[in-house]
């Protein structure tokens, strides 16, 4: 705090002309007296201070761009194959492979409003269905909200029909038209598909979110989807979640739809980026579900640097991105196995800290400050989610590394483990068990353990905190079920540090 008084408190501007001072109070480096005169306020200042972004949300993951540089072709293949359902015909079910971030949710994205708007224009009914499994995970939830887009969608068909059938009765009582007029055999013909129509309407019943049985819900979808001819995409983003979560049911029933409908058409595109996904699934499943398939490979640094440019040149204003900032971003995303979502987070995140900064500019440091924090966000998000005892053990060795001064070894932190078990009245775990966590923990990044010898006491594992020793601590006390820990002591049986 700078203000001239030395103690930090605000002066209002009323009371700092009452006591004549001539320069204006500065409050960390902004003027508070003649902004807030004028009716503006201390935000205008911050304002004014950002020189940087043009479209932050160009950078931001909800946004899907319109070209999608280096993945050409990738997305030529699926339009190749999905083509079919512009012909009426049921176009290859296809599988998407590929690493993280490699494009594969954006690509198919991409495919599928292309699709859409062609079907428009050639009047060839045809419906993407996009659904992120990672969310809808169960067969109930995905069949309910198939089933509800479609029977919304029917409503919606017959409402419209409805109100050209019941125009067309009132001309025809009225004398305005007659039959030869219009694609009915007479007024009782008429009369008797608007009956049909509104049984039709009366029949839909939207799924609820719970509670009916699985085979009710999927005969909803089925009815629902067979209403009216069509052919119908079903994207199952991130499938290998809803797999993992309730089997391959779900799969099973979709990939054998076709033999039972009888005006629409299903197709199925999975996404995954476990590349292992499919040993799990029933062989005919698997077979079912790769009729077709396309594997995304990561980037290289040279088309993340061209992907970065497109956006950046959107996402800045001009002249804000030093020359490096760019092959910086897209160095540091090609070595974690070349994700753009990445590379695009790094070069938001390095905007973010420079126009925090109030720099005019975007500098490498940004970048460098910006792939620091988005590993610390990385490392902690990991730190967050971990299952309640594997927070023990690593509570456990960031206490020993506190307390002590060397390397903590897995005895050591069994110990001091099972203290904190005592403590909170958790169950404890054998120290075979724990060794086994204190190895996940190791290969997830979150510590490193390396084995050394102890001669004839035979081997042991020397632990420390990779990085990062008080952000994973603030984490794991943010925990609610460690606030029972207070300020514990490590009890260390046998140490001579
Ligand atoms: N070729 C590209 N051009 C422009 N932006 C791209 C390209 N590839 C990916 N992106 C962008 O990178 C981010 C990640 O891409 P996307 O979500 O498609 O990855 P993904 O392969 O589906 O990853 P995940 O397996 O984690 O779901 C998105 O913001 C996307 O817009
Ligand atoms: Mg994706």
């Amino acid at each position: 705090m700078s203000d001239k008084h030395g103690d930090g408190d605000w002066i209002s501007p009323v009371a700092e002309e009452s006591l004549g001072f001539e320069e204006p109070v500065m409050m960390d480096g902004l003027a508070s007296d003649s902004s807030s005169r004028d009716g503006e306020s201390l935000f205008d200042d911050l304002l004014e201070g950002q020189p940087i972004f043009e479209k932050r949300d160009v950078l931001r993951p909800a946004y899907t761009p319109n070209k999608l540089p280096h993945r050409e072709q990738k997305i030529n293949e699926m339009a190749s194959i999905l083509v079919s359902a512009l012909r009426a015909e049921t176009p290859s079910n296809i599988l998407i492979y590929g690493k993280t971030g490699t494009g594969k949710t954006a690509s198919a994205k991409y495919v599928s409003e292309e699709l859409e708007r062609t079907s428009q224009r050639y009047e060839a009914p045809c419906y993407v269905e996009y659904i992120n499994c990672e969310v809808i995970d169960t067969q109930y939830r995905v069949f309910a909200k198939l089933a509800n887009k479609f029977i919304e969608d029917n409503l919606d068909a017959i409402d419209e029909e409805l109100e050209r059938l019941e125009s067309w009765g009132r001309q025809l009582r009225a004398g305005d038209i007659t039959t030869d007029d219009l694609p009915v055999d007479d007024i009782p013909s008429l009369a008797d598909h608007i009956e049909r129509l509104k049984d039709d309407h009366d029949r839909f019943e939207m799924v609820p979110m719970t509670g009916w049985p699985t085979d009710r819900v999927y005969e909803a979808f089925f009815d629902a989807i067979d209403y009216r001819e069509c052919v119908v995409v079903i994207m199952l983003d991130e499938v290998d979640k809803l797999v993992e979560k309730s089997g391959d049911d779900t799969l099973y029933n979709l990939s054998r739809i076709n033999s039972d409908l009888e005006r629409s058409r299903v197709s199925i595109m999975g996404i995954s980026n476990d590349l292992r996904f499919t040993d799990t699934l029933d062989p005919r499943v698997r077979s079912s579900l790769g009729e077709e398939e396309i594997v995304f490979p990561p980037y290289d640094a040279n088309q993340l640097l061209d992907i970065l440019e497109h956006r950046a040149d959107v996402a800045f204003k001009n002249d804000t991105l030093t020359e490096d900032v760019i092959p910086l971003c897209a160095a540091y995303a090609a070595q974690e196995h070349g994700d753009a979502r990445r590379a695009l987070d790094l070069l938001r995140t390095a905007g973010e800290l420079a126009e925090r900064d109030q720099a005019e500019e975007v500098l490498d440091i940004h970048v460098r400050r910006a792939q620091e924090k988005l590993e610390i966000d990385r490392v902690m998000e990991v730190v967050r989610t971990l299952p309640h005892q594997s927070k023990l053990v690593l509570y456990s060795i960031v206490l020993l590394e506190k307390h002590t001064s060397s390397n903590s070894k897995t005895g050591e932190v069994y110990d001091v483990y099972k203290q904190l078990c005592s403590t909170l009245g958790s169950d404890c775990l054998t120290q075979r068990r724990v060794t086994s966590l204190i190895s996940e923990l190791d290969m997830l990044g979150i510590i490193n353990a390396v084995v050394v010898s102890q001669g004839r006491y035979g081997r042991t594992k020397e632990i420390s905190i990779s990085k990062h020793l008080d952000e994973t601590e603030a984490v794991l006390t943010s925990d609610s079920r460690f606030t029972d820990l207070g300020d514990i002591q490590p009890y260390i049986q046998s140490r001579f540090d």
